[in-house]
């Protein structure tokens, strides 16, 4: 027996979650007037809804699988319980063509996340399936009003690698890209266009939720008509909130940055990246609106986010660490053993027995939760790298100042680093390089926190 009528309402609504349908669509990558792109996407939109919660809510997703092969998601950034996590073959089944998986966990962070698959990642998200996650502080309009926001936007940076038709390239499993750069594409997307422009003010003041949703690609992103500064990374607020010059995203990180217009009336304000071959823009504010109706802001810093509860740093010096050895790659680094596997990016030696296979072999580590772990990373590769782990925020600890915290960090070639994190979510957790290819192609691992 239920009591009454309320509750048979309230579990009616809990019984149905919304939907997220992976599937094939068409959409207008490309300008008009050219060939619209067969993609695969969730609810036919490229990037995906914005999924939309406030802190301490529980998100209730159903997704329902409408690709021709098995797929699953992948909630990146979030802490959450190691069942939905979405790492098929490690933490659920994947889900197959017509098969549903229900997610459902609470949102203990506020902050930019996004979700995308975790089966065949490097075609799944190259074919358009990844979508932003944001997750509002429930003071939010407050903070807003002390650092005189006018307006809130995600900009999801992607690229894709197209044909003269714009379909998408089939290339995917190219050796070429998985033992270089990885699959970097050749037409960039911000929300899906490549003509992304909002009108604004002089004087207004945009958070911008930054998302790099590609591949492989780097953006190596500045303002031009506009001061900023950084107020969170990888949705974890900055304590002390640094002006934003240039900020380089690896694929998966966000970077969460407060603009305010300093271009006058009829000019534009640009964010760009600058690439091997010149300065791209990537989103347009044309200064055609009038002013904002408030007091001038002038340049005043926004006020730091407040802290999402994440356990601090202890005991560092006696904390355990463990190295990763990341090496293989074109210019040096691979060896026939590898290239007989197709396996061009080696961990700590190991070459993987075949891509896809998550949980082969030992973790990395064995921690007892709420044990603080340290990695050294060590990039002797000839390229960089984005070093993504799930479940957790982690640290860089090895310079003078404690480093902001991160769910993936970018390595250059040759790079060294050590990285710290409390480990206080049981589980089995991935650690892998996020351009797509080199995690297919042998860079990937994982932690057990029991
Ligand atoms: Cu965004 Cu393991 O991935
Ligand atoms: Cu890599």
């Amino acid at each position: 027996m239920v009591g009454g009528s309320g509750s048979w309402l309230a579990l009616a609504a809990d019984a149905t979650p919304q939907q997220l349908t992976a599937g094939l669509a068409q959409v207008q990558l490309v300008p008009p007037g050219h060939a619209a792109t067969s993609v695969w996407a969730y609810n036919g939109t490229v990037p995906g809804p914005l999924l939309r919660y406030k802190q301490g809510e529980q998100l209730h997703r159903r997704l329902v699988n409408a690709l021709p092969q098995p797929t699953t998601i992948h909630w990146h950034g979030l802490r959450l319980p190691n069942a939905m996590d979405g790492v098929p073959g490690m933490t659920q089944a994947p889900v197959a063509p017509g098969e549903t998986f229900d997610y459902r966990f609470d949102l203990p962070d506020a902050g930019t996340y996004w979700y995308h698959p975790h089966y065949q990642s490097e075609e799944q998200l190259g074919r358009g399936l990844s979508g932003a996650l944001v997750i509002d502080e429930p003071d939010q309009a407050l903070w807003g009003q002390a650092s005189l926001i006018d307006d809130d936007q995600v900009l999801v940076f992607d690229d894709w690698r197209l044909e003269a038709d714009a379909s998408i390239s089939e290339t995917f499993g190219n050796r070429r890209d998985r033992a270089h750069a990885g699959r970097i594409g050749n037409w960039i997307t911000v929300n899906g266009t490549g003509t992304w422009s909002q009108p604004v003010g002089h004087g207004q003041r945009l958070r911008l939720r930054l998302l790099n949703a590609a591949n492989a690609r780097i953006f190596t992103v500045s303002a031009q008509g506009m001061q900023g500064w950084v107020i969170a990374l990888d949705g974890m607020p900055l304590q002390k909130i640094v002006p934003l010059k240039q900020i380089a995203l690896a694929p998966g990180q966000r970077a969460d940055v407060v603009v305010e217009i300093t271009a006058q009336s009829d000019e534009e304000a640009l964010l760009v990246s600058e690439e091997r071959d010149g300065v791209f823009v990537l989103a347009d504010f044309p200064v055609t609106q009038a002013a904002p109706q408030r007091a001038s802001a002038n340049g005043r810093p926004p006020v730091p986010l407040p802290a999402n509860p994440v356990a601090a740093l202890d005991n560092l010096r006696s904390a355990r660490q463990v190295d990763l050895l990341m090496q293989g790659g074109a210019m040096g680094g691979m060896t026939r053993e590898m290239m007989a596997a197709g396996q061009f990016w080696t961990f700590n030696g190991h070459i993987a027995d075949h891509a896809g296979d998550y949980h082969h072999g030992e973790p990395l580590a064995e921690v007892s939760a709420g044990e603080t772990l340290k990695i050294r990373l060590i990039n002797e590769t000839r390229w960089p790298h984005g070093m993504h782990l799930h479940g957790h925020h982690f640290q860089r600890v090895d310079q003078e100042e404690i480093g902001p915290l991160r769910d993936t960090i970018l390595m250059q070639p040759n790079e060294a680093m050590t990285i710290a994190f409390v480990a206080d979510n049981p589980g089995d957790w991935m650690l892998h390089c996020h351009m797509l290819g080199h995690q297919a192609a042998g860079m990937m691992t994982w932690i057990r926190v029991v």
